[in-house]
């Protein structure tokens, strides 16, 4: 949270949306975006009585940072999300970051006529001290209203960096705990609570891995290791707000143990920084809370932009958007734990008009691959023969252009996006890297494209990356080329996607 986006919320209380040069064309068809206005971090993903909800950071008076709210949508199914009115509004805090409970026992009294309460956690941020302190608010309509609970916060160190409570359950100690960032001492506390109300200080971790000005949003798991249904690890995810490895923020995480009170890294961590996503857009990742034992996933989502230019992307009436909702596992690779990420299963129920190919063979000479559109899923098994480059590209019919590429002799996944569209922040236009592991090769790649969004998942989601685009006008048309020697689509799988009712595209 950089002081400047605070004083640009003060200031912008009368000023209008700026609604010129901007429209909707860039409205995602099946990725989370509000019907209008700001929309920021991820918040409270909770689920309950057959409900997904999902929170967020929201401005409901424009379409910059401000008068920081908790918006918010559930679904049944993680895709087609209901918006419904602001869940925590300002007030003399404004409702930063933070995480939902289901408090099963009613361990805070806040329940109601047998039904246990929803409680939150978030962070109020005085504008006048500037303090950042934790706050409680409950439900007993299953999230549709709120109640702030007293007046104070249930913890406050008298910082201005100490924000994005994350709660869970930690059921062997039979206790709540809360991870939480001192942002600026790039480091994360542990604080536990028998009733999410009162908390004692645990644990601390860090600085470790990357640093920056701001640790933000913090989230802590324990996944099941792959293949090793006995061995289960802790994933503690961090985010940077700046200098991540997109060149703005971004997420990182480390494997290790947690006991209750402290996470310790696994004794094969390494110094290096491990980032969750190579592109610039997912940032404040934070996972579920209460998905049932019998489905097990654990499903985060991110926010699809970079603080560098987020407020400057040219969208209207709405400017912030979700990445697709992930399924995160673990697994043993040659370099360690890493963790793998693919969009949940329930994204292919919006699929349709499926389209194949074999054995597309790419050289110098552009080849139209037979996808329309701009809501796309692709996937890609490429024999990447002789070529020193392998790319699609979609072009728009002013001529802008975003590249998708794999450079196999440096085992290099990218994304350019340099002419992806009119310029409208300096930051913007740039490319993207993320090492992948060219078999044989062999490079599959999944695609999700959704007008101004594509999420790249490559090495079964080992790697990801995750990057906006921009387009000037017209349809997109999307061709292949090898480059430097040739190259063989052995099989190319492409469905559009239906669009969300929430996003009538
Ligand atoms: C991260 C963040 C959080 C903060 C929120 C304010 O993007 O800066 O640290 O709680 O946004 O909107």
């Amino acid at each position: 949270m950089k002081v400047v986006r605070c004083v640009a919320a003060l200031a912008l209380v009368a000023t209008p949306s700026f609604a010129q040069g901007v429209s909707d064309v860039h409205r995602p068809h099946y990725h989370y975006a509000p019907a209008e206005n700001w929309m920021n971090d991820p918040n409270g993903l909770l689920y309950y009585e057959g409900e997904y909800h999902l929170f967020y950071q929201y401005n409901p008076y424009g379409d910059r940072w401000g008068h920081m709210s908790w918006g918010h949508a559930v679904s049944r199914d993680l895709i087609r999300w209901q918006e419904l009115p602001v869940a925590i509004p300002e007030a003399d805090v404004m409702a930063f970051s933070g995480s939902a409970v289901l408090d099963w026992n009613d361990s805070s009294g806040f329940g109601k006529n047998g039904k246990p309460p929803l409680v939150a956690l978030y962070t109020g941020y005085n504008p006048v001290t500037k303090i950042q302190a934790q706050y409680v608010a409950y439900s007993n309509d299953r999230g549709r209203t709120w109640n702030r609970y007293g007046d104070k916060p249930v913890l406050d160190i008298s910082s201005t960096a100490f924000r994005d409570p994350k709660v869970f359950w930690y059921a062997p100690g039979k206790r709540w705990v809360m991870v939480v960032v001192l942002a600026t001492e790039n480091k994360v506390a542990i604080y536990t609570s028998g009733d999410l109300k009162q908390w004692s200080k645990a644990s601390e971790f860090g600085p470790a891995g990357a640093r920056s000005r701001s640790w933000e949003c913090p989230d802590l798991f324990e996944l099941p290791v792959e293949g090793h249904p006995d061995e289960s690890r802790w994933v503690l995810s961090i985010d940077l707000d700046q200098d991540a490895i997109g060149g703005g923020s971004g997420v990182q995480y480390f494997v290790g143990n947690f006991d209750g009170a402290r996470f310790t890294l696994d004794p094969s961590w390494g110094q290096q920084p491990v980032w969750a996503d190579y592109g610039a857009d997912f940032y404040a990742a934070a996972s579920w809370n209460d998905i049932p034992q019998q489905d097990g996933r654990r499903i985060w989502i991110g926010w699809a932009n970079d603080w560098r230019y987020a407020q400057a992307v040219p969208t209207w009436p709405s400017r912030g958007l979700m990445s697709s909702p992930r399924t995160v596992t673990l697994r043993k690779t040659t370099e360690g734990y890493r963790i793998a990420q693919a969009p949940v299963k329930e994204v292919e129920t919006l699929r349709h008009d499926h389209v194949s190919a074999k054995d597309v063979r790419l050289a110098a000479n552009p080849v139209n691959l037979p996808i329309k559109g701009g809501a796309v899923e692709l996937q890609l098994d490429i024999d990447t023969g002789t070529a020193d480059q392998i790319v699609v590209a979609l072009t728009d019919e002013k001529g802008f252009q975003t590249l998708i590429g794999i450079n196999p002799s440096i085992d290099e996944l990218f994304l350019d996006r340099t002419r992806s569209g009119p310029a409208f922040h300096d930051a913007f236009p740039d490319r993207h890297t993320a090492p992948i592991k060219i078999q044989n090769g062999r490079a599959k790649l999944r695609i999700l494209v959704d007008e101004s969004l594509v999420e790249i998942y490559a090495d079964d989601g080992e790697t990801t990356l995750t990057d906006r685009f921009f387009r000037g006008g017209g349809q997109l048309r999307w061709t292949a080329q090898a480059r430097n020697g040739s190259a063989i689509m052995r099989s190319v799988d492409a469905w559009q996607m239906k669009a969300s009712p929430n996003n009538p595209g």
